[in-house]
């Protein structure tokens, strides 16, 4: 089984994702490295040349390829959950975990950076409009944690006891 990580951007799914690979001895994967490793290219690098449609085949293409491993925590970018193939291929032998946080505490986290394109140069009101918009992809996820007030280390463990006895299956 893979666990998979969702949420919107800053919500922390790579850094929880990273301690809970380490806790449950599993691969950690995240996408948006795996993009640019492929492509050699940054994503910001990939959104200026290519635009969003690309970047979101490319995501696809490597969606596709990691569902198919095992035993894996896999952090992935905060649109992957827009589409329903991807969502398919995850779901194959993922439990799909939703991050959440107050709106506060996303904006304090991305703040206007660089290296996220789609909120880079971005109104308040257009971010929460852009998490609005990806509510209703992420409320469908298997399990959702609010980490707004949770230590890294403790969102880890939550995923661990929520998801016991489904782990080594
Ligand atoms: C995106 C989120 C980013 C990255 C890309 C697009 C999104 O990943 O995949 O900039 O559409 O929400 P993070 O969620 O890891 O920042």
């Amino acid at each position: 089984m893979n666990i998979i990580l969702t949420g919107f951007m800053g919500v922390g799914k790579s850094t929880v994702g990273k301690i809970l690979a380490q806790k449950l001895e599993l691969e950690f994967v995240d996408t948006d490295e795996k993009i640019e490793k492929l492509h050699n290219m940054s994503i910001p690098e990939i959104f200026a040349e290519f635009g969003e449609e690309k970047f979101r085949e490319f995501e696809t293409e490597v969606i596709q390829n990691i569902s198919q491993k095992d035993r894996c925590v896999i952090s992935c970018g905060g649109g992957v959950v827009k589409s329903e193939a991807n969502m398919n291929f995850l779901k194959y032998r993922g439990k799909i975990v939703n991050l959440y946080a107050s709106t506060d505490k996303i904006i304090g986290n991305i703040g206007n950076d660089a290296n996220r394109p789609l909120i880079f140069g971005k109104s308040r009101e257009e971010i929460i409009s852009l998490m609005n918009e990806r509510e209703r992809f992420y409320k469908n996820c298997h399990i959702r944690i609010d980490v707004t007030d949770l230590p890294a280390d403790a969102v880890a463990d939550k995923i661990i006891s929520e998801l016991e006895g489904e782990i080594n299956d």
